[in-house]
This record gives structure tokens, sequence and C-alpha cells, in this order.
């Protein structure tokens, strides 16, 4: 299984964004960047302005996680802000039909993610129709929280319910990760893993990266 690393930008000196982007642009997979609206997270990030800036500077494809009320209305700007795929939440919008049709118009990768409290249940019917399942194992809204191992059985239901399936469907983990807990994250299941603090909060954000795959069994 390949395993993708998606920094969050989050953590990131949001005074120097190029400086910070160029650091992990050689080992990143993909750049994780949090949308939250102060409304359906108690935390507000950035949105469209700055997701459009940095498109400029980076090939690494935008993976948007979208914390907000109504994501849906925000589909269109997003993808011509330069998102690549774009999951959100059951929590904002338990049928996510009509989002995901306006994903596949907009040529939008596009996926469905789960808080802590919510179960593997209500993800099920969706995960045949996403290219990607967000598991959170911490509660959204803020960086540098503490990995809930809980959600662990979550990961090993969504990557039984793909392989069974024989979908390509990748399963994503964010929150909390560290060398430890992406080797429990990646023996779940999960294929992609975020990390905030355990990259950009390092000396070295690159070679962070380059740890975290050590630590899952993979590098180079
Ligand atoms: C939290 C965000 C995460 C956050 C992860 O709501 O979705 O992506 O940036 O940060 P760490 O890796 O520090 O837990
Ligand atoms: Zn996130």
């Amino acid at each position: 299984m390949e395993i993708k690393i998606a920094p969050s930008l989050l953590a990131a000196d949001f005074s120097d964004l190029r400086t910070e982007i160029s650091k992990v642009e050689e080992n990143a997979d993909l750049l994780h960047l949090d949308v939250m609206d102060g409304h359906f997270v108690p935390n507000i990030s950035f949105g469209m302005p700055v997701i459009s800036s940095i498109r400029s500077v980076t090939a690494l494809p935008f993976d948007c996680h979208i914390m907000t009320t109504n994501p849906t209305v925000y589909l269109e700007e997003l993808a011509e802000a330069g998102a690549d795929i774009v999951t959100i939440h059951l929590e904002a919008v338990p049928d996510p039909t009509a989002a995901m049709a306006e994903a596949d118009k907009l040529d939008l990768g596009f996926g469905v993610v789960i808080s802590p409290h919510t179960p593997f249940g209500a993800m099920e019917p969706w995960v045949e129709a996403c290219q990607m399942v967000l598991i959170m194992s911490v509660h959204p809204g803020f960086g540098g929280q503490a990995f809930i191992p809980e959600v662990l059985s979550k990961v090993e239901a969504a990557r039984k319910w793909v392989d069974f399936h024989g979908l390509e469907t990748d399963v994503q983990i964010d929150g909390g990760i560290t060398t430890e807990t992406a080797a429990q994250a990646v023996a779940a299941g999960a294929n992609v893993l975020v990390a905030g603090s355990a990259v950009f909060r390092r000396d070295d954000p690159g070679e962070a990266i380059e740890s975290l795959r050590a630590a899952v069994g993979e590098g180079t």
C-alpha cells in the first residue's frame, strides 16, 4: 500500500507561506489545507484568497479539508482557487449527493469526513463514490491536539470496506499524527497521513516527512 503524507499548512508560519511550502515541496504528496469558518468549528483559519495565492508557489496537489457550515456552496470557488480534492464533513452535510455531483461537474476530487464522535456507518453509503475518506483522530478545529486512539477501529472498518469492495478509495487520517501514531494508523489501514505539528513545527519539515515515512516502513 502506497503511503501518502499530507502536511497540514495550519501548523506553518503564516507570515511566510511561500518559504514554508518550499520546505515540504520535495517530500510531501499532498498539501492539506484546513478551511475553518468559526461556525462549524470554533476557529477561523483561511479561505479562498489564501488558497489561490499559494497556488502559484507549489506544484503539490491541494487537499482541502472544509470545516464550514454549507461547504457545498464553496465548491466552485475552491475549484477556481486551485483545489484538487475537497473533503466535507458528514456532520455538516449528512447526505452529500448534491455536493458530489457538484464536485464531479467541477472536476474536483471529492471525499467525506467524519469527526471522532461519528460512527463509520454514517460514511458507509458514500465510500464507493469517494476518492478519499477522512477519519478525524482529533476534534476538528485546532492543530496540536492529542491523537484519539478509539478512532482506529473506524480506520479498520473503512479499510475493510474499501478492500472488500475492491475500491481505490484512499483512507486518510488527520489529527495528532506523530511517528508513533502514524504507525498505528497505517497498521489499522490508513494510507494518507495528515500531519501539521509533526511536520511544520520541526526544524526540518522535509526530514520530518521522511521520519513519518520511515516510521510506517516506507522511505527513500
Ligand atoms: C484540525 C485539522 C488538522 C490539523 C492537524 O481540525 O483538521 O488538519 O491541522 O494538526 P496536528 O497534526 O498538529 O494534529
Ligand atoms: Zn485537516
